[in-house]
């Protein structure tokens, strides 16, 4: 076994949601191990200041994407093939969430979180893995969370959307596995992330780590795990995820 299996070089990827984050951490891991990378997210600005200070060897576009809005999507899709000729591995990074009692979700609440954590992963998906399918195959790599696994007091509505991409992966792992499409997950744990800060309305440093988790995890560690799913060191791992919480789930218990 080399280091090479490990490699993502010269992979035509797209990253949703990689104006900041973990997006954003591993279209910069991708680039310096050689990948084409789309950075991508809604807000064109954001994503022309990460790949201004991405360094190659790889290269990196920016594409302005909605995850919710399919035509948004096909336009991403559309774009990364004829600028790098293949889409070879779909990161469906895009993701969003606030908190709230259960009750006082309005309708539109609840919508707009689905729409972006589980639609965009089904627009994403679909439309990329057109190319992949009638293409040599490809790699898809779903973010969930152990939200989704787990459940999570005052974001249900988020928990839920990620529990439905956890079971997504598992079905078409199957149904593409006869295209070379592998299809896997990461649900991290609680990593420190612009997001998260802005969620919890304090920087990491401040979050109390022993209430919320026994370890905040870096957005650098999740890239890691991002990037052995979509090498060809997994290749014989599909439906699949991955948690990445930094603590066996036996930690979580109360008695603890
Ligand atoms: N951080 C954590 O603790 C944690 C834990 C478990 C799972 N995750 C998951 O990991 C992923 C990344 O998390 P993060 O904390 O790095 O995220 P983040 O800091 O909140 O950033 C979210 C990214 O998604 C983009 N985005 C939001 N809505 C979008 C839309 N409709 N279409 C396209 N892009 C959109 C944002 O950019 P624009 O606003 O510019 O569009 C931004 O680049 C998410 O799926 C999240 O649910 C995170």
């Amino acid at each position: 076994m080399t280091t090479d299996q490990f490699s993502v070089a010269d992979k035509n990827v797209i990253i949703t949601g990689s104006s900041q984050g973990i997006g954003a951490v591993t279209a910069r891991r991708f680039v310096e191990d050689g990948a084409n990378v789309v950075v991508s997210s809604r807000t064109q600005e954001k994503i022309d200041d990460v790949v201004d200070d991405l360094d190659g060897p790889g290269r990196a576009i920016a594409i302005e994407c909605d995850v919710r809005d399919r035509a948004s999507v096909g336009a991403l899709i559309e774009a990364t093939v004829e600028e790098f000729g293949s889409v070879d591995v779909l990161v469906n990074n895009a993701g969003a969430s606030f908190m709230s009692n259960y009750e006082d979700i309005s309708e539109n609440g609840w919508k707009t979180i689905v729409d972006i954590n589980l639609h965009g992963t089904y627009h994403c998906s679909q439309l990329a893995g057109e190319q992949m399918r009638n293409g040599d195959g490809g790699v898809i790599v779903n973010l969930a969370s152990v939200a989704g696994m787990d459940g999570a007091p005052y974001m249900s509505h988020y928990a839920a959307a990620k529990a439905a991409v956890v079971n997504l992966t598992k079905t078409l792992a199957f149904e593409w596995a006869g295209d070379d499409v592998r299809v896997n997950c990461v649900s991290p744990g609680f990593v420190a992330t612009p997001g998260v800060e802005s969620q919890m309305g304090v920087t990491a440093e401040e979050i109390d780590r022993t209430a919320v988790d026994r370890r905040i995890g870096l957005s650098e560690e999740i890239a890691d795990t991002i990037q052995f799913l979509s090498s060809k060191g997994a290749s014989y791992i599909t439906g699949e995820t991955i948690v990445a919480r930094g603590v066996p789930d036996i930690m979580e218990s109360p008695d603890l």
